[in-house]
């Protein structure tokens, strides 16, 4: 064993949970969706099971299913992480914020003011969106990745840039004197850039870490040199050990390359658990949430298995013949584990309950079951640690702190307690303030 310890994050999508029917799950308030006392309610629970941070998803549009199924995403996920902010004391607070459809200017002040808010606590996942009904909401279009990520660079820059213009000792305050800001300390940043611009200062102080920590979300190699320059906590999705630890040597090699330490950039992988008090019970807790939504997912199970699968056949496992000529369709990442799950004679409904064709893998099972698969990734130095996707906010944050993560400090993988107070000390990532100088840009 190493001296590495995992870190966790806690996905706080919706006022309800991860699983697409969680609003209307035996116990949850239907109307959660605008229940700010709820939210506090799970931020506090996850921080009791010191969560290193809490991870507000965003989306600029209304989503898909929400006719029948939770959005993707909470209200506006700065002015919830305000409202929890003030009713926390140690859980790092990120929020994913667009950097092509905000400029510099509002991103730089409306973080900062939130790390101040919070002592140190804010965090920023750049995503560029590429959702095109998103970009109708502002009267765009999705332009192509280059120019996307083009401003996302000139963006964080400028951002970072704001962030440092009143430098960390500006504040004099020193009522004798008279002096509130020593002026040669704060300075306009005067960045011209070819999408965005911002003269600045900005006239806030620095928080208790600085400024607040950056994140980023997705892959390919635009998103890779973004995350390997700014950085310092990757929101991954794999679905096999191998590929979080690709991803994991991938961010960290960008980071290497653009001049920083890879120790720097923690990588967290998704998980969504299905917990219960043993198998069985986890499968009747995921099929009793989702019932409804199986029959119309087994024909994309039968793609991902090489059959031609219909509703019919739901309550039954796949037959002999079926086993035989059932393949894991290169397509699909998950293909390998919906087959797995397949072959051990689980019914189709059961298949399904697994989380197979779920965004995120899916431990089921008792609280061992998830302490396991969260072991054997961060044994394997696939992960720094997991964003955490409960299945229902109302009872699963509790289920998840109360019985997981003490299985996870009896073995030595997680800490006690928190050891600092600020998101860059509970990522254990470098002071930063201003532009990393070290950052080579081309
Ligand atoms: C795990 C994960 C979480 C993400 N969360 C968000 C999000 O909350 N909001 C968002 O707009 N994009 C999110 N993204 C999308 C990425 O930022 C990126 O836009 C997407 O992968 C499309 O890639 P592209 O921008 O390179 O075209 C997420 C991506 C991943 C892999």
């Amino acid at each position: 064993m190493t001296d590495r310890t995992m870190i966790l994050g806690m996905h706080l999508g919706t006022g309800y949970g991860s699983q697409a029917l969680s609003w209307r799950a035996p116990g949850v308030d239907p109307g959660a969706y605008t229940d700010f006392d709820a939210q506090v309610r799970h931020a506090r629970a996850a921080e009791r099971g010191k969560f290193a941070f809490l991870f507000l998803p965003d989306s600029l549009a209304v989503t898909r299913g929400i006719e029948r199924e939770v959005p993707q995403a909470t209200l506006e996920p700065m002015l919830t992480l305000a409202a929890i902010a003030r009713a926390t004391e140690r859980i790092g607070l990120v929020a994913t914020g667009s950097t092509t459809f905000n400029e510099p200017y509002n991103v730089a002040r409306q973080f900062k003011t939130l790390d101040v808010m919070s002592h140190g606590r804010a965090g920023w996942n750049a995503v560029t969106t590429s959702d095109p009904n998103a970009a109708a909401n502002f009267g765009q279009t999705i332009a192509d990745r280059p120019e996307r990520y083009g401003r996302a660079h000139e963006v964080i820059q400028v951002v970072q840039a704001l962030w440092g213009s009143w430098q960390e000792d500006a504040w004099v305050k020193d009522p004798a004197t008279g002096t509130f800001v020593d002026p040669d300390k704060l300075r306009p940043v005067n960045l011209q850039g070819a999408h965005v611009a911002a003269r600045g200062p900005l006239p806030i102080p620095p928080s208790e870490q600085g400024q607040p920590v950056i994140f980023s979300a997705g892959g390919g190699a635009y998103g890779l040199t973004l995350a390997g320059r700014y950085a310092s906590g990757v929101i991954g999705a794999a679905f096999t050990i191998e590929d979080a630890r690709a991803q994991r040597d991938a961010a960290r090699e960008a980071a290497r390359q653009a001049g920083r330490d890879p120790d720097e950039v923690k990588y967290f992988a998704g998980v969504m658990p299905a917990l219960g008090t043993s198998v069985r019970d986890a499968l009747d807790r995921r099929m009793a949430l989702n019932g409804d939504l199986f029959a119309s997912r087994v024909p994309y199970l039968g793609l991902m298995l090489g059959l031609s699968l219909d509703a019919g056949q739901l309550d039954q496992p796949l037959t002999p013949a079926q086993l035989g000529a059932a393949r894991a369709g290169s397509g699909d990442p998950r293909a390998a584990r919906a087959l797995e799950v397949a072959r051990e004679g689980w019914t189709l409904r059961e298949v399904l309950a697994h989380g197979v064709i779920d965004y995120h893998p899916t431990p089921v099972g008792p609280p061992a079951v998830v302490a396991d698969h969260l072991q054997a990734w961060f044994d394997a130095e696939a992960v720094d640690g997991f964003w955490v996707s409960p299945d229902v906010n109302a009872t699963d944050i509790n289920t998840f702190v109360d019985e997981v993560v003490p299985l996870l400090q009896d073995r030595g993988l997680y800490p006690a307690d928190y050891v600092g107070t600020t998101l860059r000390e509970h990522l254990d990532v470098p002071h930063q303030y201003g532009i990393d100088p070290r950052i080579v840009t081309h």
